[in-house]
């Protein structure tokens, strides 16, 4: 498990576009931590700063007790792999069956082959594709090729997973069944996960805390089970308005 920790973080881009402008953002250890907020507001940026794609223009940002300014670009790439990382479009490779997919992770880490397969069946079987480990992504459903993103991010046991849209492309039924097997993850080995989402129903079924991003800046956060009550499950609000608070100004 691992904490996230985003102080004062300002990102600007080289074409001069202003992504984050003054982010401060905290994700305990062990949460399943929701970002939400419109499309451009910074969501993706928070993500690949976490996972040290990107470098803030001013402001930390630390992962667990490593503030990632201070780690030289091998540091960096060894951080990296400390990140489960599961991504809207699946980024499955084609020509790499399921297991191989899976292994991927794990060759890159040098883990020998016998404990590379045991690994990837035990994988396979807690994400619930036993009996697929030879098909290729082509022949796999949108929801099944999620479970092998969610496998391969897992692989090298993580202590965060960072998921962006992960149930975006889904249909309404495979996104909750994905959503479902992530609860599931959650319950069975403490991990801490920052979801990135425009699905309120995603926040509501996964999630212990969520924060707002909006314009490049956190707009409200709190714990789930603060949520306004005409949120939860049969308070009846579907559309959020752009402009509604998800707590109540009092809390
Ligand atoms: N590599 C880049 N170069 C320049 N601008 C960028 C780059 N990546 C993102 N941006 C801009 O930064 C802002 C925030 O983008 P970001 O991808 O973080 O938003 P988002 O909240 O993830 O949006 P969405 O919900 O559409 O995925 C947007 O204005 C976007 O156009
Ligand atoms: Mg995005």
């Amino acid at each position: 498990m691992t904490s996230i920790r985003l102080a004062s973080v300002h990102k600007t881009y080289p074409d001069g576009t202003s992504a984050l402008r003054g982010v401060d953002l905290h994700v305990p250890e062990g949460s399943a931590f929701g970002l939400i907020g419109p499309s451009g507001a910074g969501k993706s940026t928070v993500a690949r700063l976490v996972e040290g794609l990107e470098r803030p223009t001013s402001g930390e940002v630390r992962v667990g007790d490593v503030d990632l300014a201070k780690l030289d670009e091998a540091s960096l790439v060894a951080q990296r792999r400390r990140i489960g990382v599961v991504f809207q479009h699946f980024n499955l490779l084609a020509q790499r069956d399921v297991a191989r997919n899976v292994a991927l992770p794990l060759e890159l880490a040098g883990v020998p082959r016998a404990d590379r397969d045991a690994r990837v069946a035990e994988l396979l079987a807690l994400v619930g594709l036993d009996g697929l480990a030879h098909r290729f992504p082509a022949q796999l459903s949108g929801g099944q090729k999620q479970r092998v993103g969610i496998a391969r991010a897992l692989a090298a046991k993580p202590s965060l997973l960072v998921l962006d849209e992960a149930t975006s492309a889904l249909d309404p039924t495979t996104a909750a069944n994905i959503v479902e097997l992530l609860a599931e993850l959650r319950k069975k080995s403490p991990i801490t996960m920052l979801v990135i989402t425009h699905q309120l129903e995603v926040v509501r079924a996964l999630c212990t805390h969520v924060a707002v991003l909006e314009h490049g800046l956190v707009r409200e956060s709190g714990l789930v089970s603060e949520l306004r009550a005409e949120l939860l499950p049969g308070g009846g609000a579907h559309g959020r308005g752009r402009n509604e608070l998800l707590f109540s100004e009092a809390s």
